[in-house]
């Protein structure tokens, strides 16, 4: 049986729609079994035996995601983002289940100039990206049967995101001005759920993968797009200008990454994948009536 944690959040309700589409048996928590006491995870599992189910993954969901928050909640953050993971570790390996745990392009400084491969060093520049740094680390070096995946700019049914935001925008104002200066590859979290649900069973080496839906483009790109096939789609009901504009005119109290493109090379190889490309996916979701 699966074990999904952060069963509510964006990724966890796209994994938990998949898992169940493929008739795989699936317990899901989310607050109520906080990852941050290892003595709940403990009793959940303790719970789950006595009730004679066994627990052969985990893949853990739940993280701290507010980045500019994080940086002034530290703590907070590092409980969630390094110490949970270290707990999943734990309870994991006493029962000798596998995890699949997720991490972020935040863990680079966004300085690259090609996309980014799993051995590449890491260099984080903020809380957010410190932490998931660190949870990857302790969750390797404390259950070596771990998988994680590492993705970038997800939108999906559940929660706040860009497509959310720009639709609602799109429909209120004559123009948005979105930035021009960071690139990355947007990605649909049912496309990395599918490939997630796609690692149980198969034999992969462990450790580190990249994920994103295929293509580089910058937020002022995909807005374009957003609200070309928006109001193709008519979910956009009026005319609105999509302008252009540079990061400096969005102050936030963390540098976002400039170029957080993932090279995919590694988990397409070990799983025989092919990747949608961006544009896609982002039609797919909006045809699916989710928005
Ligand atoms: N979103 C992105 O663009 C993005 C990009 C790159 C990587 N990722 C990674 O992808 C993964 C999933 O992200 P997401 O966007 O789906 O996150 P999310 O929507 O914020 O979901 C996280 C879930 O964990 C829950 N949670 C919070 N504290 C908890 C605790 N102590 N114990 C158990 N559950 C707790 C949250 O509940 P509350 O909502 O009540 O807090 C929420 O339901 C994360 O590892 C994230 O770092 C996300």
């Amino acid at each position: 049986m699966v074990w999904l944690i952060g069963n509510k959040g964006m990724l966890g309700a796209e994994i938990s729609l998949v898992l169940a589409q493929r008739g795989l048996a699936c317990i899901g928590t989310d607050r109520e079994v906080d990852i941050t006491d290892p003595d709940a995870l403990a009793a959940f599992v303790g719970k789950q035996a006595a009730a004679g189910q066994t627990i052969d993954w985990i893949i853990n969901c739940a993280a701290y995601t507010a980045v500019d928050k994080a940086e002034d909640d530290l703590d907070a953050c590092r409980r969630l983002n390094a110490i949970g993971p270290a707990n999943i570790a734990e309870a994991s390996h006493n029962i000798g289940a596998r995890v699949l745990h997720f991490s972020t392009d935040y863990v680079f400084d966004g300085r690259g100039e090609r996309p980014y491969k799993e051995d590449d060093p890491t260099d984080p520049i903020g809380v957010y990206g410190i932490t998931k740094r660190d949870g990857e680390e302790k969750l390797l070096s404390n259950n070596e049967a771990s998988y994680i995946i590492r993705t970038a700019w997800l939108y999906g049914r559940h929660g706040n995101n860009f497509v959310h935001t720009m639709l609602r925008l799109m429909n209120e104002k004559d123009s948005v001005s979105v930035v021009n200066d960071q690139r990355g590859s947007p990605t649909w979290a049912y496309d990395l759920a599918s490939t997630a649900v796609d690692i149980i069973g198969k034999t992969l080496p462990y450790g580190i993968y990249h994920y994103t839906n295929e293509g580089s483009i910058t937020w002022f790109d995909f807005a374009q797009e957003i609200y070309g096939q928006g109001r193709k789609l008519g979910l956009i009901r009026k005319d609105c200008e999509v302008k252009p504009c540079a990061s400096a005119e969005f102050p936030a109290k963390v540098t976002r990454p400039a170029y957080s493109v993932l090279d995919k090379g590694k988990i397409k190889a070990a799983l025989g994948i092919e990747i949608p490309e961006w544009q896609t996916s982002l039609e797919r979701y909006l045809k699916s009536g989710a928005p």
